[in-house]
């Protein structure tokens, strides 16, 4: 019986958590704003309801192409694996009884690892405290402990472990030096080999931030709210400016940050934003009156005061706030907010909170400019108390996001995008799955999958939807089949075309990892009160799975560690060994290397066409314009990808439609028709939005190429081009001289991923923090309350009646009707 995620649950907030407005050091590109919605709205031009292939609606199986003998086969390929894995685990003990461990990799396959362990108790006022520094140089298979180098200090865990950018092999670690003026930091340019520490004249609010373009040069915020900047490294700071509130490091050595000029940073919608990209030496003010501001790609946005009342809206500029234009969104008044919850440096994915404490609000994608915007999504679910949404960017297929939706009767449903936000639809059921109770029809229904909300309601969840890039097509999460999201004990579920066909893989609630770009998935069952000793691995993703004993002694596991960036054979299993007299933790480190006896050669790889079932179909597989093959492993190949595996696509441009365009300011979709024709609310009139832009970017037909989009010839929309500037009235910033737009250069950050693991013996509470470094960081917590999930999910067998008829079933998925946003 399943019980379904009621709103009440999500609606219980009652008070606005202040920082929501872009908070920092939620997610990336993490912002809320808050609204009310007013009758300036612009109707939103709509985007293009494109089809999706024809198997998705009608076939029920999927062919899986890419093996090429039985299924039996190949589960039977990996035959004595346990003495070949048996000679390649390494156990080390660490004779630590800390409460937590934070993990770092140091560099991009250089094997290096930090472990921290932090021991604290309060105690009065005051926190005592002590760290232990442990270093490994290969993989995790042994530590050293280098306690020494950080001299006993006790670490502030909760700023992490901070890795520079790229393969810089920068360290800071933050000392807590309580009492004292200022503070201590640690830094190591030799990927921790050695440490030398610095003396702050300021105590830092925050984790000091790294220039992603040069990271000798540091941006940190005291805890009286100054800015201090240090160019060498942390040797030397100085203060740049007081009363700030907020700072984040833009492109080409740029800073951004809100000042406030009454000294107050709570005096919201009163701040500055301000620039300066001479590391402080020239601070010039780019927009006033703002709220809050954030980045995203190549987009910088400002949610600036409109002077009616608390209203706010969406402020855009592409050349580093030298010109801004009004996003075309709707406004918000202070109990509202804004999210980006995706960008890159074509388009921009932003929710827009619903007034009221509804927990949903639309999401909208934007143009190449990021001005205009499409309703995509309504009824998204994001919550305001802990500013969670289920939003996720499939990394591993173009094109592909996955979310939910609160439903009618409030359940959580899960939805997917293959075609960047142009339609969504319910995710297909698996076809070795039944449908759970919440099912009205036992035959028809859909999987949906959890993400960050589930485990913000503490739902037996270990872990997020897992994609990487370099293993095209797979995603894994956890999940169930029914109507709505149940809160029962999830399966794990494996998708090999993006998100297309679902298989359930494993039962129960697992931590999963990607090893060998895809060649290699490994699982650990999650089970916090019950000591594990196997590891569960698969060489055809997720179809069939080994087992292999790591320990006769099992552990209490806590998580798995494995290189970011999915190229790695070693995965460790991080835990702890409990017996009467102390608790100490232990890590495992497994090389798979050789379990995959070879390396892959040509005829391991077989052809896969994106967005398809069908390559032969010259239609088939054409996503934003165009369609990519890839090589892909075969299932039944038992290879080594190697470290050096590229992603081998050909992609080929596919005729444009009117499909490949959207709506230009000003232009509107009509329903059935692909059509744009002029909003006729408009003509003569005035308009709230302001454009203001290079003279060709103000010309339009009213057709724009959906950012990303590729297509070649084909049909071309055909119109005469009017100019836009005309159009345009207000402007609340003030527009200054039009200054050439930078190009953009994406800047590549490693991404370091840390792992906290805490071990809180006497709350019998294990959590699992992952900390995604680069500045900011994106901390996943998770409470195992696995004994009360269940207590709830009994209480819900006695209530079928709730479980079943509070919900219809029906989902507001983006359809071509716009009549909501307009006036
Ligand atoms: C540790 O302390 C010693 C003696 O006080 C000092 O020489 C050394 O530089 C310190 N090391 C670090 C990393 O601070
Ligand atoms: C400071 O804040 C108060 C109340 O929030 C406001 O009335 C005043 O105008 C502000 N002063 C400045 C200089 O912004
Ligand atoms: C989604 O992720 C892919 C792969 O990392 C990236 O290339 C793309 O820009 C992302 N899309 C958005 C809208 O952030
Ligand atoms: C592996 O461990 C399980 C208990 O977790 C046990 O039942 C099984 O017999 C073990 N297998 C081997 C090969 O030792
Ligand atoms: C696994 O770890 C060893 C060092 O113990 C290293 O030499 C090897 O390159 C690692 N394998 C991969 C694929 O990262
Ligand atoms: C649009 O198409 C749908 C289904 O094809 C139909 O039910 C609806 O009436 C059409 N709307 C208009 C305005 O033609």
């Amino acid at each position: 019986m399943g019980l379904l995620l009621h709103c009440a649950l999500l609606l219980s907030f009652s008070t606005f958590t202040a920082g929501l407005d872009f908070q920092p050091g939620s997610k990336p590109f993490g912002q809320s704003v808050f609204v009310k919605r007013s009758n300036t709205e612009e109707k939103a031009a709509k985007i293009v309801k494109r089809s999706l292939p024809a198997w998705l609606a009608s076939s029920p199986h999927h062919k899986i192409k890419r093996r090429s003998t039985e299924q039996g086969d190949s589960c039977k390929a990996l035959q004595g694996f346990d003495t070949k894995l048996a000679d390649n685990t390494h156990r080390y003990t660490f004779n630590d009884l800390s409460g937590s461990v934070s993990l770092a990799w140091v560099g991009d396959g250089t094997g290096v690892i930090l472990a921290l362990t932090t021991f604290q108790v309060p105690f009065f006022m005051i926190r005592l405290g002590q760290s232990k520094l442990y270093r490994s140089e290969n993989y995790g298979k042994s530590f050293q402990d280098v306690t020494n180098l950080i001299n006993n200090t006790f670490i502030r865990s909760e700023f992490g472990i901070a890795i520079g950018p790229e393969n810089s092999g920068k360290v800071i670690l933050t000392g807590d030096v309580s009492g004292g003026h200022g503070s201590r930091i640690f830094v190591s340019d030799d990927f921790g080999k050695s440490f030398t520490h610095r003396d702050l004249p300021f105590t830092p609010l925050m984790q000091i931030t790294y220039n992603p373009d040069d990271s000798k040069v540091l941006v940190v915020l005291s805890n009286n709210n100054e800015m201090w900047l240090s160019e060498d490294f942390g040797s030397n700071w100085k203060k740049v400016q007081d009363t700030v509130c907020l700072v984040k490091w833009g492109r080409k050595n740029t800073i951004f940050f809100s000042a406030s000029l009454n000294g107050s940073c709570s005096d919201r919608g009163m701040l500055e934003l301000r620039r300066t990209t001479d590391y402080g030496k020239t601070i010039k003010t780019v927009a006033n009156k703002i709220y809050s501001f954030g980045l995203g790609g190549r987009f910088l946005f400002a949610s600036v005061m409109t002077g009616k009342g608390t209203l706010r809206m969406i402020h855009v500029s592409v050349d580093q706030g030298e010109t801004w234009n009004m996003a075309q969104l709707p406004p918000v008044g202070h109990e509202q907010f804004y999210s980006i919850l995706a960008a890159n440096d074509e388009m921009v994915f932003m929710h827009v909170d619903e007034p009221g404490d509804t927990g949903f609000g639309t999401i909208y994608v934007s143009d190449d400019r990021g001005t205009v915007y499409s309703k995509s999504l309504e009824r998204h679910l994001y919550t305001t108390t802990g500013g969670d949404t289920d939003f996720t960017n499939v990394t591993s297929l173009r094109g592909v996001f996955i979310t939910s939706v609160l439903a009618e009767g409030d359940s959580v449903q899960s939805v997917v995008s293959f075609d960047q936000g142009g339609e969504w639809v319910p995710l297909r059921k698996p076809a070795n799955s039944k449908c759970d109770a919440t099912a009205k029809d036992p035959e028809k229904c859909s999987l949906h999958l959890h993400a960050a909300y589930s485990t913000s309601m503490r739902l037996n969840v270990p872990m997020l939807p897992l994609s990487e890039p370099n293993a095209v097509g797979l995603i894994l999460a956890h999940g169930s089949v029914g109507d709505a999201i149940s809160v029962m004990r999830p399966d794990v579920y494996v998708s090999d075309d993006g998100g297309y066909t679902w298989i359930k893989a494993l039962d129960g609630p697992h931590h999963y990892a990607i090893l060998d770009s895809g060649g290699l998935l490994v699982a650990v069952e999650h089970s916090p009160t019950q000591p594990v000793n196997r590891i569960k691995f698969s060489t055809d993703e997720g179809q069939c799975w080994g087992v292999y004993n790591f320990t006769d002694d099992p552990i209490y596991f806590t998580g798995l560690a494995s290189e970011p960036g999915a190229r790695s054979m070693n995965v460790s299993i991080w835990g702890y060994r409990d017996s009467l007299l102390s608790q100490y933790w232990i890590s495992i480190t497994i090389d798979f290397r050789d379990l995959l006896t070879r390396d892959c050669e040509d005829r391991d790889y077989v052809q896969w066409l994106a967005h398809s079932d069908d390559i032969s179909d010259p239609n088939d597989g054409c996503m934003l314009g165009y369609k990519e093959k890839f090589l892909r492993l075969r299932k039944d190949s038992v290879c080594w990808n190697g470290r050096d595996y590229e992603v081998n696509t050909q992609p080929t441009p596919c005729p444009c439609t009117l499909d490949d365009f959207l709506c230009d300011f000003g232009y509107y979709r009509q329903e059935n028709s692909s059509e744009c024709v002029e909003q006729p609310d408009l003509k003569g009139k005035v308009l709230e939005f302001c454009l203001h832009g290079k003279e060709e970017q103000l010309q339009t037909s009213g057709y724009r190429k959906i950012p990303g989009d590729k297509c070649e010839g084909g049909r071309m929309p055909e119109r005469k081009e009017i100019d836009l500037s005309k159009r345009c009235v207000s402007d609340l910033v003030g527009p200054e001289l039009l200054v050439d737009s930078q190009s953009s250069k994406s800047v590549s950050i490693v991404i370091t991923i840390i792992i906290v693991m805490l071990l809180s013996i006497a709350a019998g509470v294990v959590f699992v923090k992952k900390y995604v470094c680069g500045g900011r960081f994106l901390v996943h917590r998770y409470s195992v309350l696995q004994q009360h999930v269940e207590d709830n999910a009994a209480e819900g067998i006695d209530d079928p009646l709730e479980t079943n008829h509070t919900q219809n079933g029906k989902i507001e998925f983006h359809d071509d009707s716009d009549e909501d946003l307009l006036e």
